[in-house]
């Protein structure tokens, strides 16, 4: 899947996965290792909702319903983030494409832009009762977006961000019911995604319930990266979810 116009090729790397799978919290540390962008469509499309506009009110409504933000909206704020310099080199898409017409126009706008790609798909595959827990228990910073975990990442100080010192919120779409309504839609329309990436020979499937460190040696494995490459800069906590540890709700 590539486009030979230019000499410099492009690595874009998309990551698909439910809610809660940890795309952003692997996403995030890929992105630092290899010194290109992490564009999560869900941060771009939060940050539209914060506006008090008239498409603000919009996207929030969506989010907060849990369904997907329309294509055309989507499009308009991917393509203004991966048309910066700074995705010259290359960058990682968490989030996006979530659908088959997604990945299409993904595919027609990396084609348009006259770079040549090479474009990497992983997919992250945790169990239901797993990500109900990783999410139940997540923790955000309203100011830097960094997020925690409750139980398996807190933050050093109780419910305070280590970065900024925000008071910690829970998204306002990590309710229970949201959480099952947007677990519904990736059920439905992932399948489509997934063999139409597999299809095209891109795909690597990922094992997503296992600690940080271990998915993302997976992914330097999956990406051909340096094998010394140490993705996740601290040391593997231990994971409890309440009394059970992550290990027994496996
Ligand atoms: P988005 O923000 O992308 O939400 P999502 O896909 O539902 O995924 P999450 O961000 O909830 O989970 P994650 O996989 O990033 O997990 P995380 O690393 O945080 O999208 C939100 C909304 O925006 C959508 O519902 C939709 O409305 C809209 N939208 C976005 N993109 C769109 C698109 N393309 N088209 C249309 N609409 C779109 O980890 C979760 C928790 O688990 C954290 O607490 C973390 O610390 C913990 N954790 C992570 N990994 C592990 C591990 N290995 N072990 C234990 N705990 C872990
Ligand atoms: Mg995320």
């Amino acid at each position: 899947m590539s486009a030979s116009k230019q000499k410099a090729t492009t690595l874009v790397i998309v990551l698909i996965g439910p809610p809660g799978a940890g795309k952003g919290t692997q996403c995030e540390q890929l992105a630092s290792a290899l010194k290109i962008p992490h564009i999560s469509t869900g941060h771009l499309l939060r940050e539209c909702a914060g506006r008090s506009s008239g498409i603000g009110k919009q996207v929030r409504d969506f989010i907060n319903a849990g369904n997907l933000v329309p294509d055309s909206l989507v499009m308009n704020v991917l393509e203004e983030r991966t048309g910066r310099l700074d995705c010259n080199g290359g960058f990682i898409l968490d989030g996006f494409p979530r659908t088959k017409a997604q990945a299409k126009l993904l595919q027609m706008t990396l084609l348009s832009s006259r770079k040549e790609f090479e474009l990497r798909v992983l997919q992250l595959s945790v169990p239901k009762p797993i990500l109900l827990a990783r999410l139940s228990s997540r923790l955000v910073c309203p100011a830097c977006g960094t997020a925690y975990n409750a139980t398996t990442k807190p933050p050093l100080r109780n419910s305070v961000c280590d970065l900024d010192g925000q008071a910690l919120i829970s998204r306002a779409d990590d309710l229970a019911s949201t959480v099952l309504e947007r677990l519904r839609i990736y059920e439905e329309q992932v399948p489509a995604l997934i063999s139409y990436y597999r299809d095209c020979g891109v795909l690597t499937d990922i094992d997503g319930n296992r600690s940080v460190r271990e998915i993302a040696a997976d992914f330097v494995r999956a990406l051909n990266l340096n094998p010394s490459l140490d993705l996740e800069k601290s040391a593997a906590q231990p994971v409890h979810f309440g009394s059970q540890t992550e290990e027994e709700l496996r």
